[in-house]
């Protein structure tokens, strides 16, 4: 298969116990904490059989008791919208997708957008990886059309709600101007998650003081995504929106596998980004998966090693330690993943996002030289978007930095994501590198594809079904029988 030259590779060769090495205390502690490459060997054989298997459960059209839940859907997905879309254009799922989301840039500077969980954090990881940092701080004409974006209903947070609507109410005194309208996308894939849904109903009680009871707008300015019969798509075709107008998340994709339809596509369009390149991206990431041997198949090998990992060489703390802030948010979607995912039956690794170079100064200390219960996983942007800012010579060279004054900002964050993974080596701290070559639509497509199809298919090795979470319904029930109190 030919690779683009924007395809993610993993590079784990690092935290294998070196072949040949000479006996020190470093060498037999690494002998200790790193990787057999024989143990690697047979997983790797066991995982090609758990593709397999995976490779399978798509076909599945009538699923057994015991395999439930099984939302495999995901993992077609991007394909099959790219290919509905080239041969029905404007009616298929991603042309309504494209164009309800269009209706609501036309017609608002500001979004809110609504949703928790798997609801709320594959669109935000997208925000901030890929649209400046100051989006919602820009002029509208630098923002090419696009609204200022707003995260909410991902928490129970009074003053927070209070804060937004504050802000909204400051900025936005005339709806007849498109500059002060606003707008909501609400997103939740049962419709009865109690924290969006009473998010959405503060709001839609604002929309409708702001823009008036029988005012158009509001139905245009509502577009909600929700499951095929919820709680949430009643409420809104009784306040007269269209069932055309409601997107569907599909019934085989589970939440925290919903980046790639409406729930993270509507917002990303929103925001202007490029969604067909971002499901390429991902459907690119299917086809290594489902094809590629082994030796190219970043899924399996990410699966195999950090299963190894936390199975066998006692490692329960997956760090992904990202080197960029833009790739925080990623980072907490990839919490929920394998938190979600995992974490069943007393079993499961637990996820911990770390940012770098910042994080070196408040957990470096203890990654470097705490407890060896963590097996660390640098995700590394090749190439910055923007050019590199130099050190450059001052006349005032107190700081003593004149030495470097050919070295830019990519310079210096290469010789700490080095120096930190050589210190690493040096006391015998597992870590291991996902390098993107750039952050793009593309590469975002095929990062999040690649860490849901893994995810399965670390769940399958470990006798875990990665679909559902029946541990999360506790607190829910606990949480709605107190309320009724
Ligand atoms: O992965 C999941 O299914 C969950 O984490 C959900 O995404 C989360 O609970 C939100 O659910 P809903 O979209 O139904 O509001």
């Amino acid at each position: 298969m030919q690779l683009p030259d924007e395809a993610i590779s993993y590079h784990y060769q690092g935290l294998l116990v070196p072949q040949v090495e000479e006996w020190t205390p470093a060498a037999e502690a690494r002998s200790r904490h790193f990787l057999p490459p024989n143990r690697l060997k047979e997983i790797a054989q066991r995982a090609m059989q758990v593709r397999g298997q995976v490779a399978a459960d798509r076909e599945l059209r009538q699923i057994p008791a015991e395999m439930q839940p099984l939302d495999a859907g995901f993992i077609d997905l991007p394909q099959k919208t790219l290919d509905q879309h080239r041969r029905h254009a404007e009616t298929s799922p991603l042309g309504r997708i494209l164009s309800l989301a269009n209706r609501l840039r036309e017609n608002v500077d500001a979004a809110v957008i609504l949703g928790i969980g798997g609801s709320h954090f594959g669109a935000s990881a997208l925000f901030d990886a890929l649209k400046s940092r100051y989006h919602n701080n820009l002029p509208i004409k630098d923002r090419s059309g696009t609204p200022r974006l707003f995260f909410e209903g991902d928490n129970v947070d009074n003053d927070a709600l209070h804060e937004l609507f504050e802000m909204l109410q400051l900025a936005c005194v005339e709806p007849d101007v498109r500059e002060e309208r606003w707008g909501v996308v609400v997103i939740s894939k049962s419709g009865a998650t109690l924290e969006t849904a009473v998010a959405y109903r503060a709001i839609r009680r604002e929309m409708l003081e702001y823009y008036g009871h029988h005012s158009p707008y509001f139905n245009r300015l509502v577009l909600p995504i929700t499951g095929e019969s919820s709680k949430l798509r009643d409420l809104c075709k009784a306040d007269g929106i269209a069932d055309s107008d409601i997107l569907p998340i599909p019934d085989d994709v589970g939440g925290r596998f919903s980046v790639f339809t409406p729930a993270g596509l509507v917002p990303a369009a929103l925001m202007g980004l490029d969604v067909r390149a971002l499901l390429l991206g991902a459907a690119t990431m299917t086809r290594r998966f489902l094809e590629e041997p082994f030796e190219r198949n970043p899924v399996l090998q990410y699966a195999a090693v950090n299963y190894l990992m936390s199975t066998e060489q006692d490692k329960p703390i997956r760090v992904l330690s990202v080197w960029s802030k833009k790739l925080e948010a990623l980072g907490l979607w990839y919490d929920q993943l394998l938190a979600e995912s995992l974490g069943k039956n007393g079993q499961g690794p637990t996820p911990l996002t770390a940012v770098q170079t910042r994080d070196l100064h408040s957990r470096g200390q203890q990654f470097q030289d705490g407890r060896r219960d963590k097996v660390i996983n640098n995700l590394f942007v090749k190439s910055p978007a923007h050019s590199a800012i130099p050190i450059g010579m001052m006349d005032h060279n107190q700081d003593d930095l004149n030495q470097y004054n050919r070295k830019t900002m990519p310079d210096i964050l290469s010789a700490a994501h080095h120096g930190a993974n050589q210190a690493y080596f040096d006391s015998a701290r597992p870590a291991a590198d996902l390098v993107i070559p750039t952050l793009s639509e593309h590469t975002m497509g095929q990062l999040m594809q690649m860490l849901m199809l893994a995810t399965v298919v670390e769940g399958r090795l470990m006798g875990v079904n990665p679909y559902g979470q029946p541990g999360v319904e506790a607190y829910k029930r606990n949480m709605r029988n107190l309320l009724k109190t």
